[in-house]
């Protein structure tokens, strides 16, 4: 059984969606706290309710964003965590705690990356014309929104679309790939080797898993 911890921001839907698979028993792990940098995050909320330990680092409290990061790293080592999912974190993680916890950490991201890391997302890709857009799950590296891409999922751009309705169609599929990889990593079935996501010994594409 791995450790998960979950770390975010905001509303924290993809937690959600990872603790009901969890509960499904779809998921060889569990989540055993939920860290985030925000007190009035709604993730928060939702791991009290579910009974989940949470805890709080507000940037305000550090000296710096190295020291702040050292005190979450040194929680994440007494929670014993296997594995660490970003859903939602929204500030940027030194170097020094992606490295540390290099291999062991996911992030979600609502674009097709390398496209549009970074904010506005959903904006810059309606004001770009694209026709498609999506959402894509990577392990973290030092960049930003960089690392090895696991997997893809694409959702199409409409011309009448209200910018709602494409945020809509890419949350639908965050909720559902997000569980499906973290059932992955927790079964041993997907690593990263020399910076390259591998899942089942096999090395994935740059665009990850191809999944329609
Ligand atoms: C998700 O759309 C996720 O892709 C995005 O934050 C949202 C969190 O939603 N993450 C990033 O932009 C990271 N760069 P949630 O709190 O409802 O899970």
């Amino acid at each position: 059984m791995k450790k998960i911890v979950v770390m975010l921001s905001g509303n924290g839907s993809n937690f959600q969606k990872i603790l009901e698979a969890q509960q499904k028993g779809k998921i060889h792990g569990e989540i055993c706290a939920v860290i985030a940098n925000k007190a009035d995050a709604f993730g928060l909320e939702r791991a009290k309710e579910a009974g989940i330990p949470t805890f709080v680092f507000l940037r305000k409290n550090f000296a710096s964003n190295l020291a702040m990061d050292e005190a979450i790293a040194q929680q994440l080592d007494v929670l014993g965590a296997d594995l660490i999912v970003l859903a939602g974190y929204m500030k940027i993680l030194t170097a020094e705690f992606t490295q540390r916890f290099a291999g062991k950490i996911l992030n979600i991201h609502p674009s097709l990356l390398p496209k549009y890391p970074g904010l506005h997302t959903h904006e810059r890709a309606m004001e770009a014309g694209d026709s498609e857009h999506g959402m894509t799950i990577h392990f973290v590296n030092e960049e930003v929104d960089g690392g090895a891409v696991i997997l893809q999922a694409k959702v199409p751009i409409y011309p009448d679309d209200q910018i709602d309705e494409v945020i809509q169609r890419v949350h639908e599929q965050e909720h559902r790939c997000y569980p499906l990889v973290v059932q992955w990593f927790c079964a041993d079935r997907l690593a990263l080797k020399e910076g390259k996501a591998y899942l089942d010994n096999h090395p994935l594409s740059p665009e990850g898993y191809a999944f329609d």
